[in-house]
């Protein structure tokens, strides 16, 4: 018997396609995706942004069509962040009854019932002149305890309009308690409260700034996570499921497979995770270029944030992603 000849040949599970879908320890399905989509105020046409080739700001109208493709491809939601006309102070926008996000969050589930989940992001810095996440206090910093507040009256307001899912996302300390308390206080007990738990302070964010029209000069690092801790994040996430969470967030998700992966370990609610605007934009300006396979690299990388540990994953890929399954 000649030596070097293996009795175990891991090749065997991987000779033919059939075998290694038999095989495959992670799948991506529709329901386990969200998609996230913009709204601008006052748009009579769906505005390009010039970051993430394929992503627009739509209209209202541009919106519940992408809504109704969203429930038909059986996607599990749409995530909505509003862009409004004007910013403020105080991010007014946000609590306008006319505001473009309540406005939105009505017309898109006017459309799809409850064929998808409508999730908003509930954070002001798209509605402050400053670009920062809640209200500025005579120093300059973000005043935690009245920011909650505000938050708290927009997710009532976003789930009177109709959000099944409300995603607080401004690492506000507290932010979950205050906001449960009141959506129980107004009677919307069913409303999921989806939090941005694990945020870090990243730089992969940065398409969204122009996604938004953000005003930011400066940086969330008083707020947002510093991306050299993991175990912060633990304690983030025990903070939010202890005041009520019903699901929580890793954000962004590429870099961080390690702190979803301990995220997943360690509690005991759905781990959701955000391929964020820098993410999607490498992948499609590389694509662009020919450096990379672009359907590849979009399923290699939902791929890898399932098999860290996440259960739902947003991406601006999703419709798309989908929508290829169904052909497939
Ligand atoms: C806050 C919010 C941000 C993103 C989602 N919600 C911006 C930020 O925190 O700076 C970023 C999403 C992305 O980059 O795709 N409203």
């Amino acid at each position: 018997m000649t030596p070097n000849r293996p009795v175990v040949r891991p090749r065997r599970l991987r000779r033919t396609p059939v075998v290694r879908a038999m095989v495959a320890e992670t799948t991506v399905a529709p329901r386990q995706l969200v998609l996230p989509a913009f709204v601008a105020e006052g748009a009579t046409e769906p505005r390009p942004i010039s970051s993430m080739p394929g992503v627009v700001q739509h209209t209202l109208d541009t919106l519940r069509a992408t809504a109704t493709e969203a429930a038909e491809a059986g996607l599990a939601g749409i995530m909505l962040f509003g862009v409004p006309e004007r910013q403020d102070a105080t991010g007014s926008g946000a609590l306008a009854e006319d505001g473009i996000l309540n406005v939105a969050i009505e017309a898109v589930r006017a459309e799809v019932g409850e064929d998808l989940l409508v999730m908003s992001d509930v954070c002001l810095d798209e509605f402050t002149d400053h670009g920062h996440c809640g209200l500025l206090a005579a120093d300059g910093s973000v005043d935690n305890d009245a920011t909650v507040d505000v938050y708290a009256e927009m997710a009532a307001m976003h789930a009177e309009r109709g959000a099944h899912v409300v995603a607080p996302s401004g690492m506000m300390d507290g932010q979950v308690a205050v906001i449960r308390a009141e959506l129980d206080a107004r009677g919307h007990t069913d409303t999921v409260v989806m939090a941005y738990a694990a945020k870090y302070a990243s730089a992969f964010y940065g398409p969204f700034r122009e996604a938004v029209g953000s005003s930011l000069t400066g940086d969330r690092k008083a707020y947002q996570q510093d991306p050299a801790n993991v175990r912060e994040s633990l304690r983030e996430v025990r903070l939010d499921v202890e005041q009520g969470a019903d699901m929580v967030m890793v954000k962004p998700a590429m870099g961080y497979l390690d702190v979803i992966a301990e995220t997943a370990r360690t509690v005991d609610v759905p781990v959701a995770a955000y391929n964020v605007s820098g993410e999607y934009a490498m992948v499609e300006a590389a694509a662009a270029q020919g450096w990379i396979d672009r359907d590849r690299a979009i399923t290699e990388t939902l791929l890898s944030i399932r098999r860290a540990g996440a259960d739902v994953v947003l991406t601006y890929w999703a419709l798309e992603y989908a929508q290829r399954l169904h052909r497939a």
